[in-house]
């Protein structure tokens, strides 16, 4: 079964929301109808983006879906600052990122928590995008594959086959984001290969092959294709070049 490559945004901690409606409208003003059969975009913009962006896409019969770029496990309750499942979901967001390298390294995000937000989400009927990836170091002493599919395995515990293939898992290294350091396409696949080959002992082969596994890290219009090549990236989690109308056009044209 081909699998449908996705393009998702995280626009990180960037647009108030007047920056937000109008870099949505931006977007939204490119709109092909013949995109969602070739290509699942989503944007995440921050949370208080989330609905004034919704709406825009709402009003234009745009399909493009709305996430959150993190969310809590709980549902409702005395846990200042947080967001929950039912919170996103009324709005109309469609999934989470969770576990995103800035959120490991700068909120001391864990595995458990991580396997915990995954839980969350399905079990409210959204899906996750779960980021992995490596350190710098990790990669220099050779352990790549083992630490991020030590990652894969810790966010999935627990969690069904049925469940599992909505979500999506996004590879993103760490020493990529934001440098301008893209992976090779060879480093990336082989991680993606390995990441897969994860899914498919947790989930079986099936689920594993439905399963989206996408690339993050400085990629841009530049670079994709070569990304986009390899048989087991099936998208891109993309910073930077969201931010562009222009470059996250180019990035949606090349899945096509
Ligand atoms: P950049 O595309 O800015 O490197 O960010 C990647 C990323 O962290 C997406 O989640």
């Amino acid at each position: 079964m081909a699998r449908k490559p996705m393009m998702a945004g995280n626009w990180k901690m960037n647009n108030t929301v007047g920056e937000a409606v109008v870099l949505t409208q931006e977007i939204s003003n490119q709109y092909e109808k013949e995109w969602p059969e070739s290509v699942e975009i989503v944007i995440c913009p921050p949370y208080v983006d989330l609905k004034p962006a919704k709406t825009v896409l709402d009003f234009d019969k745009t399909k493009i879906a709305v996430g959150a770029q993190n969310v809590y496990w709980e549902s409702k309750g005395a846990y200042t600052g947080e967001i929950s499942v039912p919170m996103i979901k009324e709005i109309g967001c469609a999934c989470s990122i969770v576990g995103h390298s800035e959120r490991r390294e700068l909120f001391g995000e864990t595995n458990e928590d991580v396997n915990r937000k995954v839980k969350a989400l399905v079990e409210g009927g959204l899906y996750a995008i779960v980021c992995v990836g490596e350190s710098l170091a990790v990669r220099d002493e050779g352990t790549t594959d083992e630490y991020v599919t030590a990652q894969v395995r810790a966010a999935f515990a627990g969690v069904d086959a049925s469940d599992a293939a909505g979500c999506v898992v996004a590879y993103e290294p760490i020493w990529a984001i934001g440098t301008g350091r893209t992976a090779t396409p060879e480093q990336a696949e082989a991680v993606c290969a390995a990441i897969r080959a994860t899914l498919a002992e947790l989930f079986g082969g099936e689920a594993a092959e439905e399963m989206r596994v996408l690339y993050g890290g400085s990629m841009n219009p530049g670079n994709v294709e070569g990304l986009l090549a390899q048989p087991n990236i099936d998208g891109g989690l993309i910073g930077g070049a969201s931010l562009k109308c222009e470059s996250f056009v180019q990035l949606i044209e090349a899945c096509l």
